[in-house]
């Protein structure tokens, strides 16, 4: 089910079908589909010739022979010729076909190389999109069918991961947000949070839920911590002393329970919620049935992103699972800043996340 990004050969990837960008005579050529041919033997090319070659967005599959994968999916992608020439639906339609073909061979595991980027000339962020955009959409409707997709890249992908607003991310990322009311305030204008929203502190922004952490004064938060901790102490004095085995009956909804609740609160099914997460079926079946399971901060992270979730549901969500976020961890200041433009897209939150070699959000 979930999409994750690979950096390295993919004539070395165990799983059970690399694809490969071919050529329509499927006879071998140079790039993934020379490495291909060399690292599987001459076996392979013995059953090429049989297919009787291949068209542009089409897909034929042979054995793997001496790679670690046991099939070969071979498709053609389109040559670049400027993006006026149907190359976006010829290169979406090989990664719809080698899909189709890896349900045909029921592979649990499929690895794509970034198709078409390489000798065919299809600029790699605008391949990349394609590539991102059509096997998500095919995980998201592939029913009963969900294989874990592999975007393998060969060379460094940073200069071509189309990150919004790269130069904030990699701001926000060196240098976590210390909070003077005007750098906050300027933070929260770059970031697209109006700036009454992190300055202002008049009555009509009280009733407004406060604004998250990062873009509040130093004296806000402040103020917030003594408050919070001047109703904990009267809350503790009222509270009637309890015997321990009625402090844990009170004990807090577990994670399992909240996100089922979260999911019926949001009017989602299941199935739809941790497909958005990116996060396989199984995974979802232990957490369902386990009320005390401890899932990881990745996938907690991506069901909160799947419910679209505020930060401080987020942080509540966490908590659950005995996690918070951190202003200083580069993960999840990322995940916070997409968060909060209210971009919920995880895949472009897994390539912001990948591009700063960071866990990606879903199963794990
Ligand atoms: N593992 C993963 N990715 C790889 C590998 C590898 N071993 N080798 C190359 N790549 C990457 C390239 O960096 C590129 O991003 O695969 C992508 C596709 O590049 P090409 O292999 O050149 O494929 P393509 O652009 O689709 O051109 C196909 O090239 O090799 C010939 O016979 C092939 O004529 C066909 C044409």
């Amino acid at each position: 089910m979930p999409l994750y990004f690979l950096r390295g050969d993919i004539t070395k990837i165990e799983v059970d079908a690399i694809v490969n960008a071919a050529n329509p005579s499927l006879l071998g050529g140079g790039g993934v589909d020379g490495a291909i041919h060399r690292a599987a033997g001459r076996e392979l090319l013995e059953e090429c010739r049989t297919l009787g070659g291949c068209a542009v967005g089409q897909a034929k599959s042979t054995k793997g022979y001496r790679l670690p994968a046991k099939y070969v999916i071979h498709t053609v992608g389109p040559v670049w010729y400027g993006g006026r020439s149907g190359e976006k639906e010829d290169l979406a339609a090989c990664y719809r076909a080698s899909l189709d073909e890896a349900r045909r061979l029921n592979c649990e595991s499929v690895a794509f190389p970034l198709i078409s980027s390489g000798v065919y000339g299809y600029p790699k962020d605008a391949a990349l999109a394609v590539a991102v955009e059509t096997v998500s959409a095919f995980l998201g409707g592939s029913g009963d069918y969900d294989p874990t997709v592999y975007l393998t890249f060969y060379d460094d992908p940073s200069p071509y991961l189309t990150l919004p607003d790269r130069a904030l991310l990699e701001e926000l990322v060196k240098r976590p947000p210390e909070c003077s009311a005007g750098g906050c305030a300027r933070e929260a204008r770059l970031l697209g949070a109006s700036p009454a929203v992190s300055a202002d502190r008049t009555e009509n922004a009280r009733r407004k839920p406060s604004p998250p952490s990062f873009f509040r004064s130093k004296r806000a938060v402040k103020e917030a911590a003594e408050e919070a901790a001047e109703e904990a102490r009267v809350f503790a004095e009222t509270l009637p002393e309890e015997s321990l085995e009625e402090r844990l009956r009170r004990a807090d909804e577990s994670f399992s329970s909240s996100l089922l609740r979260l999911i019926d609160e949001k009017g989602m099914t299941d199935a739809a919620c941790y497909k958005k997460a990116n996060v396989d079926r199984k995974l979802f079946s232990k957490i369902r049935s386990n009320p005390d399971y401890r899932p990881s901060k990745q996938t907690v992270l991506a069901f909160a992103v799947a419910l679209n979730l505020t930060l401080p549901e987020t942080d509540a969500l966490l908590s659950k699972a005995g996690f918070a976020l951190s202003r200083a961890q580069k993960g999840d200041i990322i995940v916070s800043y997409f968060i909060e433009k209210g971009d919920y897209n995880i895949f472009a939150i897994n390539e912001a996340l990948f591009a700063f070699d960071q866990a990606l959000l879903g199963a794990s």
